[in-house]
């Protein structure tokens, strides 16, 4: 093995358990980096529904951390790297969301269970087990971000990775979280992890790992201004040398219309009329009537990130337009509320599904004409690239990852042979209903569709150049000790 090792900490990891595209890329990136030579375990709270057979895993560690007592279980699932679980059933025992309560709230302990998560990534980076200790620990979002702070002064460390997928998550705790979390208290000033007067896990990375990334190279940039700095701008200005843009890959296994398993019928660039038969079933499944009219899929958060609000605000223009809308989606309640009214009053053009369904994601990938995306921000976004390989072009909003990865025949530079979807370059109704009007003119000629389609198709979404700039940010920062077990 040539690779550095990897300790990557998640608190999602797909198919195990997923709220949005974090947990695919935890599963996606790190089979990339397996490939490409890397020995990897990925660390992951053991909640209390993981689809894994109990009796299939291995204790690698069992212990006190900061009065909870731990067991770390090797476990392995599907065609995930090596994962170790952080068992602690007081904390993660529980089911469900892995953030929210059933009422919908965060869970009250969010601060002691993510710190139980940290703690736990710190121990294993230092001393190991299974014969594995790591040259690198890879940390995601700021559920993670504790371990940096904790190891940043630790001379036998390893190198320290932070990825930041969403600057707006920040696992900001009231002032007292220092004290019950029994942190060191130099910790508690603002050059560490005070912010505003509360704790900041996020911080914890952002001060302290030896690189930063975050998910685009747009992305990068947004974060170092006030607009989409989410008030830690100035900190990401200061440590702008040490911070990456690398855009998200997506996993061909998964999200393939050739070989996809979830979907009505499989089809490629050379099969693309087959794409029809998916729309038929979409249609079917929601007794929304076949007309000719485009079918126009959105699978989000329900939140303002994702600008559903836009949507809302369009719907009129749409349905005025003859469209149909499937929108799959669950998130802030009255987003929700407005969407079953819609729905309620135009029946046989608008389709609302509520809750968390990953097949009929994939359904409305394969069977949408084209994909709602007028995010008000967006760190990278998987769904947009998914839209592309589906024959399915996406409409955006000019921010982040959509900016990097989605091309519109309009714009300055762009060749016919690029185009790949709709961008507009401001997150409002009155853009996102001309950008609409402009997609829904493409789709009424066939032959500038099937371009738009087939470019999209044809797009390499790999994840083996991301993997690959990952590893040389592994090289540079890795720290092998002395002492290291193999
Ligand atoms: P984010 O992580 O900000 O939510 P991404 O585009 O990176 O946005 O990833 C979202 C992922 O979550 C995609 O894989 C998408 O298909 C999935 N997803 C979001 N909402 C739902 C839902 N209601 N049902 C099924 N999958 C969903
Ligand atoms: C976050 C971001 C999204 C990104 C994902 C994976 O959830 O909102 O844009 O694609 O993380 O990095």
């Amino acid at each position: 093995m040539t690779g550095p090792r990897i300790l990557f900490v998640s608190s999602e990891v797909a198919p195990l358990v997923k709220t949005g595209g974090l947990a695919d890329v935890s599963a996606a990136l790190p089979k990339m980096l397996a490939e490409l030579g890397c020995a990897i375990r990925i660390l992951m709270p053991a909640y209390g529904d993981l689809p894994l057979p109990p009796e299939a895993a291995r204790v690698v560690y069992a212990g006190q951390i900061a009065g909870h007592a731990v067991e770390v279980h090797a476990a392995s699932f599907q065609d995930l790297p090596p994962l170790w679980l952080v068992r602690c059933d007081a904390l993660f025992g529980r089911t469900g969301n892995p953030y929210l309560g059933p009422d919908g709230r965060d869970w009250p302990d969010n601060a002691d269970r993510f710190a139980l998560l940290a703690r736990t990534a710190a121990t294993l980076a230092l001393q190991g087990a299974d014969g594995f200790r790591p040259d690198v620990l890879h940390l995601n979002d700021w559920q993670t971000g504790l371990a940096a702070a904790l190891l940043a002064d630790r001379p036998e460390r390893p190198g320290l990775v932070f990825t930041i997928h969403n600057l707006n998550f920040q696992g900001n705790f009231p002032y007292e979280w220092f004290g019950r979390l029994a942190l060191p208290p130099e910790l508690a000033t603002m050059d560490r992890l005070e912010f505003h007067g509360q704790l900041s896990f996020i911080k914890g990375g952002i001060v302290h790992a030896d690189a930063i990334t975050t998910v685009s190279p747009t992305y990068a940039r947004e974060i170092c201004t006030p607009a989409l700095g989410a008030g830690l701008d100035g900190l990401l200005r200061h440590r702008a040398a040490d911070l990456t843009g690398i855009v998200n890959g997506i996993d061909p296994d998964v999200w393939n219309p050739a070989t996809d398993p979830l979907i009505h019928t499989r089809y490629d660039l050379s099969t693309v009329e087959r794409k029809g038969a998916n729309k038929r079933a979409l249609r079917a499944a929601f007794d929304l009537p076949t007309v000719a009219a485009p079918l126009l899929g959105m699978v989000s958060r329900l939140t303002e990130q994702k600008g559903i609000d836009l949507v809302l605000e369009c719907l009129p223009c749409a349905i005025d337009e003859g469209a149909q809308l499937v929108v799959l989606g669950s998130g802030e309640r009255h987003f929700e509320q407005a969407l079953v009214d819609a729905a309620g009053r135009h029946p046989r053009q608008l389709v609302f599904v509520t809750g968390y369904d990953e097949r009929l994601a994939h359904r409305i990938e394969a069977g949408a004409d084209m994909f709602l995306m007028p995010s008000r921000f967006e760190p990278c976004g998987l769904n947009q690239m998914y839209s592309m390989v589906y024959g399915t072009p996406p409409i955006v909003h000019r921010t982040g990852g959509l900016a990097d990865t989605v091309h519109d025949p309009d714009d300055p530079g762009v060749a016919p042979e690029a185009a790949t979807g709709f961008v507009m370059d401001a997150a409002t109704p009155v853009a996102l209903e001309a950008t609409l009007r402009r997609a829904l003119g493409a789709w009424r000629k066939p032959m500038v569709w099937r371009e738009l389609q087939a470019n999209g198709m044809r797009a390499d979404f790999s994840w083996r150049p991301s993997a690959e700039r990952y590893l040389e940010i592994y090289r540079r920062v890795a720290r092998r000790s002395a002492g290291a077990a193999s």
